[in-house]
């Protein structure tokens, strides 16, 4: 539902494209929330008020990353870029808000290795920017396709990267949150064990599990493991895009990681902010929740393509998993195929000389 577009805010011709606009232009208002085709950092200095966010939810861009080689002048190119955004971060959010960052990994060019460049992010917000970290989440995304293919597919030296880092920080150690707003269904083996009774004794690690095991409290305290095929296609948003012939973005969230950390971050009415908003999934997420929102995206392209998350009233039903969908993902233990006849050399030079076809 996109109740206002305020012509007076419109850009016009000579504005900048590719940089982001110098002022932030409102592209979509809700009733509860306002996106705007804008570079962050100058909006969250000209349009959020000192303390005034519960929830910074986002996932920066990554890319920068992939342009460099060797040494650490990744993470460093990165931090530096970084920064007036991490310090808008600590201004606006209240003292009990939350900063929650999806953050990819990244390879190095031309090289099996990894960039440290999250880690580095996650100390220099921790030590120069007095985050705490409240709790580091890894989403596992099931479909992720096998990459990067040169060390994966074709040398075979390396696993799939499925999991994302999701860093929760926050600017007290007791940020506002409750994990009763996350709970997850009794796995059929804890459902067995609340039938059949639990009786109190140690386990092989020295912990005394106590009777209170067995008590049934309708559902269970979820892992930081959170599980999320970004296979999701928002019809809406999509079928939007498409006839407006817009981009569709090609790194948006599946809405359930957004919808998460709302759930667990904030109350109705708290207010919720994307910096990096992309197509604007976590204004979404917001606005079908009642809590204010704020999105800021450089690039009005997707801006513009996020206003189709807005056309209709379906933005305030909720989205549940049908029955379709799989209730639950399994991941094998290891060891299933392992076995004793079945011995592949390593390779001695640590897969450096290509292998003439995979294998
Ligand atoms: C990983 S995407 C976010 C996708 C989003 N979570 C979604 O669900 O669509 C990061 C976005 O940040 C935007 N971005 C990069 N620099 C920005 C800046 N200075 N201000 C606002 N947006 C920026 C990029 O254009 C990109 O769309």
């Amino acid at each position: 539902m996109v109740l206002s577009t305020p012509p007076e805010n419109d850009p016009g011709d000579d504005q900048p494209k590719n940089g982001g606009p110098q002022e932030p232009f409102v592209r979509i208002r809700t009733l509860y929330g306002s996106a705007y085709w804008a570079d962050s950092v100058n909006l969250m200095g000209e349009r959020v008020v000192d303390e005034s966010v519960d929830l910074i939810m986002t996932s920066p861009p990554f890319g920068l990353v992939r342009k460099k080689e060797y040494g650490n002048a990744d993470a460093d190119d990165y931090l530096a870029w970084f920064r007036p955004f991490a310090s808008h971060f600590t201004r606006i959010l209240k003292p009990q808000g939350s900063l929650v960052i999806d953050i990819g990994g990244a390879w190095k060019s031309g090289l099996p290795t990894k960039s440290l460049y999250q880690y580095e992010l996650l100390i220099t917000l921790c030590k120069e920017f007095d985050f705490h970290l409240a709790q580091e989440f890894f989403w596992w995304n099931p479909s992720r396709l096998p990459s990067p293919a040169e060390w994966v597919n074709i040398r075979r030296i390396r696993v799939k990267d499925a999991v994302n880092n999701i860093f929760w920080l926050s600017k007290t150690p007791w940020p506002k949150a409750s994990n009763r707003r996350v709970l997850t269904p009794y796995s059929q083996s804890m459902r067995n064990l609340l039938e059949t009774g639990y009786r109190s004794k140690k386990r092989p690690s020295g912990h005394d599990i106590s009777e209170n095991f067995s008590t049934d409290n309708g559902a269970a305290i979820p892992p930081n493991l959170l599980a999320a095929a970004n296979t999701e296609s928002n019809s809406q948003y999509l079928k939007y895009c498409e006839d407006n012939n817009l981009p569709i973005h090609p790194a948006r969230f599946p809405s359930v990681i957004p919808e998460y950390f709302v759930r667990l971050l904030t109350d109705p009415d708290d207010m919720v902010v994307d910096p990096f908003a992309g197509s604007c999934t976590t204004g979404e997420v917001a606005e079908r929740l009642g809590r204010r929102w704020i999105c800021g995206e450089i690039e009005e392209k997707y801006v513009l393509g996020a206003q189709g998350r807005f056309q209709s009233n379906d933005v305030n039903k909720p989205k549940r998993p049908t029955q379709r969908e799989p209730k639950a993902y399994n991941i094998h233990s290891p060891g299933l195929l392992w076995d004793d006849t079945i011995d592949v050399p390593l390779p001695e030079d640590g897969g450096r000389i290509r292998p003439s076809k995979s294998h």
